[in-house]
């Protein structure tokens, strides 16, 4: 049986980690797509000198057309620019906008039967955007942004209760951006859920509260401390995740962007929302009952998201 092909569309620092992980994991061949010539190939050869120490298999090819895509089971997008201090994820929008009509024309051409994964920030929109023009069906396109950030929020948990990052589980609704919606109620330590590890007197509310906002910081953190870009290892690992889980048919239930048609009300927009991911990709999206401040918050999220979209409109998009 042939490998798994995967898709990397932008070979800068997370498209780079990608490939790395798609090795070390080896997830099948890996293709790494740049318009920039000699990036995606000096990388990829890199990678490639590594399998014989890391002793996995895989072809690694750096390309610069997208006809290299053919064939490919799953394509992850990362295509476009990251963060500089300062700017937030919706300062990106025109430019990874117009970016995305060229990946789009590329997987549509080239691999329209593949599972799509997009980074690429302001991460909604752009999903949306991609999912649209390339014609792809809506269970085929999400985007990467609820693993990453309730990865974020287990591991700050994890941390606070000095306990194993394995057994922290937390659930992030809502877009990906300053509105996320981390639910407390539904995150736990080995099943114990937070509000009652407050009551155990594990932690308080007021920390907790802290972690949260932390958690919605946390892209803005790395992008501090980085000054040159934005957060590329963690959000590698969260693809990567997405990505075994669609080609293993494991049915993980990932929080992802995904296209609500009825879900929480919304018809036809993207946004984080957890979902079963096989090899349907996603195969069902999961409704959960919110209390009157969840609500709330994942409304004013939905808004966010919205207005969003309406200046991608007025791009012509
Ligand atoms: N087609 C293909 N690749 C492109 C295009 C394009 N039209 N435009 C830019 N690129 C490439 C760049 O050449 C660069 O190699 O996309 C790559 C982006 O890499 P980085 O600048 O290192 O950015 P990265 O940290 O990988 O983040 C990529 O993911 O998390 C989001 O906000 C982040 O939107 C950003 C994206």
């Amino acid at each position: 049986m042939a490998r798994n092909k995967i898709a990397l569309v932008g070979a800068g620092n997370i498209g780079g980690t990608l490939a790395l992980l798609a090795g070390l994991k080896e997830l099948g061949d890996v293709v790494l797509f740049d318009i920039v010539e000699g990036i995606p190939q000096g990388k990829s050869l890199d990678i490639a000198e590594a399998s014989p120490v890391e002793g996995f298999d895989a072809n690694m090819l750096g390309a610069n057309d997208y006809s290299a895509l053919k064939g490919s089971d799953v394509v992850i997008v990362t295509a476009g620019i990251p963060r500089k201090p300062g700017m937030s994820r919706d300062d990106l929008i025109e430019t990874n906008t117009k970016v995305m009509q060229a990946v789009a024309d590329g997987i549509k051409a080239n691999c329209p039967d593949a599972f799509v994964i997009c980074i690429t920030n302001p991460l909604d929109v752009m999903v949306g955007i991609l999912q649209k023009l390339s014609g792809l069906p809506a269970n085929k396109v999400v985007g990467m942004a609820g693993v990453l950030d309730s990865a974020r929020f287990r591991y700050f948990l994890a941390e606070e209760f000095k306990v194993s990052v394995e057994d922290v589980t937390a659930f992030v609704l809502g877009g990906h951006g300053d509105t996320m919606v981390p639910l407390t109620r539904y995150s736990t330590v080995a099943g114990i859920p937070v509000p009652d590890l407050v009551k155990m007197g594990w932690t308080t509310q007021e920390k907790v509260d802290q972690i949260v906002q932390r958690t919605r910081d946390g892209g803005a953190e790395i992008v501090g401390l980085l000054k040159t870009g934005s957060a590329f290892y963690a959000p590698a690992s969260s693809a990567i995740q997405m990505a075994d889980s669609y080609l293993k048919d494991k049915k993980r239930v990932l929080p992802c962007a995904a296209q609500c048609s009825g879900e929480y009300g919304l018809d036809g927009l993207y946004v984080g929302v957890p979902c079963v991911i096989g090899a349907n990709g996603v195969e069902r999206i999961v409704e959960i009952e919110m209390n009157a401040d969840e609500k709330a918050m994942f409304d004013h999220s939905v808004n966010a998201v919205k207005s969003l979209n309406e200046v991608a409109a007025k791009l012509g998009i």
